[in-house]
């Protein structure tokens, strides 16, 4: 398939279903290029990073017309931006199924796929998921950091899996500036986002790794246990229920005994996710908020590492 029918096959998937409804529209779009590229012998990690390039240049379009129209970009609705993500439960589904299938290629090419998609996500914008701009994603980031108990946060270190440009990390430096704070990702362009983000705290560090190689990323900079594990956002990024176990088993023998455990996820990622998560790194549960937000409910998890030393 040339580029040309790979942007052809887009623009008359987006033209077929956006006109009345744009978020089931977005998701039938996600979809239907999607199922085009896969039905045209695309791998999965391929098609998916396609879509993500679609979606992302679309966004960018966007955006560059608007200000570019009005001069002035200072809000989400200054720049006629929703003010909240836009989504569907479809276009979740289909988010988590492709990631599930990536989860089960074999763990190289998997790890590969998911650099690249995530790389050509953070190369179009260094804030894809526009934590800045949303206040949904403020909303969730202040329930995080209201999550985490003091005692363990000012003990540290605090670790976050997946940290994308930063956004938790600087909300959690500044909850607690005496405490070393570690953010990982497997993007380096979000590395280098994040470490811009918080150069100015000099208690947070932040480096590549994937979540299989966390354990020993942690380790190689002095990190050998862990008060605060914040997971968010991120566990649908690692596969099924199935497969968490694989991808979080370096961590379980850095959490300290008693060790706060923190998932962020929506409602339904959260159901089928945490559980395992939580089983995974040998944790139990010991507080589950449901924050009924009213552009998606998500839930605040909290879990503790077993008090015996390891
Ligand atoms: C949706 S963002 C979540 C960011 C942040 N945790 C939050 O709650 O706002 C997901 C991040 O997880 C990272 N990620 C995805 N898979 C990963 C993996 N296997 N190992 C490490 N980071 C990963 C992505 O690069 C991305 O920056």
């Amino acid at each position: 398939m040339s580029l040309l029918e790979v942007g052809l096959a887009g623009v008359v998937a987006r033209g077929l279903t956006l006109t009345r409804t744009p978020r089931a529209g977005l998701a039938l779009a996600d979809g239907a290029f999607f199922a085009t590229l896969l039905g045209a012998g695309l791998s999965a990690g391929v098609s998916l990073a396609t879509v993500a390039v679609w979606r992302a240049g679309l966004g960018l379009a966007r955006l560059v017309a608007v200000v570019g129209g009005r001069g002035r970009a200072r809000s989400p609705t200054s720049v006629g931006l929703p003010s909240e993500p836009t989504g569907s439960p479809l276009g979740e589904w289909l988010h988590r199924t492709a990631f599930r299938v990536l989860a089960s290629l074999p763990p190289r090419l998997a790890r590969r796929t998911r650099a690249g998609v995530f790389k050509v996500l953070f190369s179009l914008s260094e804030d894809p998921w526009r934590y800045d701009m949303l206040p949904y994603e403020r909303r969730k980031r202040v329930a995080l950091v209201d999550g985490v108990p003091p005692a363990a946060g000012d003990a540290g270190p605090i670790v976050e899996l997946g940290c994308a440009d930063g956004h938790n990390l600087q909300a959690l430096a500044d909850g607690y500036p005496h405490t070393r704070i570690v953010g990982l990702d497997i993007s380096p362009l979000a590395v280098t986002a994040a470490r811009r983000r918080t150069a100015h705290q000099s208690h947070v560090q932040v480096e590549q790794a994937d979540a299989r190689g966390a354990g020993a990323a942690l380790q190689a900079v002095g990190v050998s246990s862990i008060a605060v594990l914040v997971v968010a956002e991120v566990l649908y990024y690692l596969g099924g229920p199935a497969q968490l176990a694989v991808e979080l088993k370096t961590l379980a023998p850095l959490l300290k005994p008693s060790a706060v455990l923190i998932l962020v996820h929506g409602t339904s990622d959260a159901e089928r996710l945490h559980p395992a998560a939580v089983t995974a790194l040998d944790c139990s549960t010991t507080d589950r908020v449901i924050i009924d937000d009213p552009y998606r409910p998500f839930v605040v998890e909290t879990a503790r590492a077993s008090d015996d030393p390891h």
